[in-house]
């Protein structure tokens, strides 16, 4: 079957030969991979059969993703400005692992996922849990390098907050986010977090000190998550 070539107009789409648009962010393994210089489609194969690509969803992380988180992540700043200051540069295997331990108690601690949409993994996010007052902590959201700016981010966390909900003993989830950090706080807000403090001053990354912000959801103020899916 004819077909026109769509990837000038859909440039965020991967093709059927397994070109990531995101350079440097293909799924480890058998995912895809860079193929610049040959043809690209997004909608069909090479006998003109349609291709369903997955739309955005949550993966366990776990060892296989860890050289793909570290290599996001360039400076102390880049660090704690995703993993807070409990998170330090470079980043480890054996931080990485440290966090998935954390999910390997019952109930879990915390919950650390990759995020992968239509076949590139394009982000990371983590919820911790104190179980006992019924609040999560969503932390450390990541948009790959190369697919920021393309609106990934709100569809991403939306997709975390409906699996910290999804928990009935789940009544609250709150963040902490850099007071400069505008794409992030937009985002959440643009779900609905609300801004509730500012520690003024509270990080210290070289020579600079961060205001951190707390913003907070509760269970009565989220609505359905269709709304925001991407
Ligand atoms: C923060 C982060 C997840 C945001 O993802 P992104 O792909 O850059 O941002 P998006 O394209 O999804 O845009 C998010 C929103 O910010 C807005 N935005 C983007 N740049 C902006 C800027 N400089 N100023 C204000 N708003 C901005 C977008 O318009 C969008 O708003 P909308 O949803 O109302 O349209 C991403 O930049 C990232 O991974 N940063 C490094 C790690 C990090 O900071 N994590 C957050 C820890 S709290």
């Amino acid at each position: 079957m004819a077909h026109r070539c769509d990837r000038q107009s859909a440039p965020r789409d991967p093709c059927y030969r397994g070109c990531s648009p995101y350079p440097n962010t293909s799924t480890a393994g058998s995912g895809p991979t860079q193929h610049p210089s040959v043809p690209c489609c997004a909608s069909f194969t090479e006998v003109g059969e349609p291709i369903t690509l997955r739309p955005m969803h949550l993966l366990d992380f776990n060892a296989q993703h860890f050289s793909i988180v570290r290599s996001w992540f360039s400076s102390e700043a880049d660090v704690v400005q995703w993993g807070g200051p409990a998170v330090s540069f470079p980043l480890s295997d054996d931080q990485l692992r440290a966090m998935v331990a954390e999910g390997e108690t019952v109930p879990p601690g915390r919950r650390c996922w990759m995020v992968e949409h239509r076949g590139d993994i394009i982000g990371h996010a983590q919820l911790g849990h104190d179980w006992h007052h019924g609040n999560a902590v969503l932390s450390r959201v990541a948009i790959a390098p190369a697919a920021r700016g393309s609106g990934l981010s709100r569809p991403l966390v939306t997709r975390v907050v409906d699996q910290a909900f999804r928990s009935p003993q789940i009544y609250r989830v709150e963040l902490n986010v850099y007071s400069w950090n505008l794409p992030a706080i937009r985002s959440y807000e643009g779900i609905g977090f609300v801004r509730e403090g500012l520690r003024r001053a509270s990080v210290r990354v070289g020579d600079a000190r961060w205001d951190t912000v707390i913003m907070g959801l509760l269970r009565h103020e989220w609505t359905s998550p269709a709304r925001s899916r991407g």
